[in-house]
């Protein structure tokens, strides 16, 4: 039996007002869960539709993360599904010799990197999962990962994080479980979204294409789905779900 229906559940979603947290807020707001965004976009979020509550957070600062956690506690009863999507591709070579500022990978930017995608999905998950725990509530934390966390050329920080997530994951469903918390992760190969197509020139998506068996890049509704999978089924838990048409780096 599942125990947790959308239509009746609660869920924040972090980095939901663009990209492909828009996609899986629109999707469980539109299964009938009551859903809260949080992002760094001021714009965007005062853009989301009203089927949506909005906050202004950035998911790094632990202060004003407990602060907004608190805020959707107070509004909703309890907050059944965090959904950790906020983060920032970056990419760097470790080596790049004709770098004239300096040949190495920068050791600030590999910091920030590491902060925006690791430290954030800690930060969010330990004050949604103290008040599940306090609260004595179930619930579900999907933590969005990536492909790269394989170990993608050009991606040291980005990948390392990504790789962080993973493990975070896999401890969290291990700590977590014999409370009724489950933690899943879905990692996206390569999805269509600005942020992809800011980040990868014509030339470098169509040779992933062309190395995707299914011979595309993926859609935001099909990651929204993914993770909706991994909320529903109340057995899936400590598992880093691959959405990538195949394609392994
Ligand atoms: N797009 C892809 O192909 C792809 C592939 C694999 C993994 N991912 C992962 O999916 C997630 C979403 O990526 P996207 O492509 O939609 O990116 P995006 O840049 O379009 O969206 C990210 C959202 O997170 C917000 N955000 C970033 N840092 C934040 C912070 N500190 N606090 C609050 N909000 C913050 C941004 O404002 C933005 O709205 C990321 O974790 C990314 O690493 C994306």
């Amino acid at each position: 039996m599942l125990i947790l229906e959308l239509d009746q559940s609660v869920a924040l979603v972090t980095g939901g007002a663009k990209g492909l947290g828009f996609a899986i807020a629109t999707y469980l707001a539109g299964k009938g869960s009551k859903v809260s965004v949080v992002d760094l976009d001021a714009e965007a979020i005062a853009a989301l539709p009203p089927s949506m509550d909005g906050y202004v957070l950035d998911v790094t600062s632990r202060a004003d993360a407990k602060t907004v956690v608190n805020e959707i506690i107070q509004r909703h009863g309890r907050i059944d599904i965090l959904v950790n999507n906020a983060g920032v591709i970056f990419s760097e070579p470790f080596v790049n010799i004709m770098n004239p500022k300096g040949m190495m990978h920068d050791y600030e930017r590999f910091r920030r990197s590491i902060t925006a995608n690791l430290d954030s999905v800690f930060i969010m998950t330990s004050s949604v999962v103290e008040k599940m725990v306090t609260l004595r509530t179930k619930g579900v934390v999907v933590s969005i990962s990536s492909i790269s966390a394989c170990g993608n050329e050009g991606q040291t920080a980005y990948s390392a994080a990504k790789a962080g997530v993973n493990a975070m994951t896999r401890t969290w469903s291990k700590e977590l479980g014999r409370m009724g918390i489950r933690c899943n992760a879905v990692a996206p190969g390569f999805i269509d979204t600005p942020s992809t197509r800011s980040a990868l020139n014509e030339s470098i998506i169509k040779h992933i294409q062309s190395n995707t068996p299914l011979r595309r890049l993926g859609h935001a509704e099909e990651v929204a789905q993914a993770v909706a999978s991994v909320i529903t089924n109340d057995f899936i838990n400590g598992v880093v779900l691959d959405v990538n048409g195949g394609l392994t780096i």
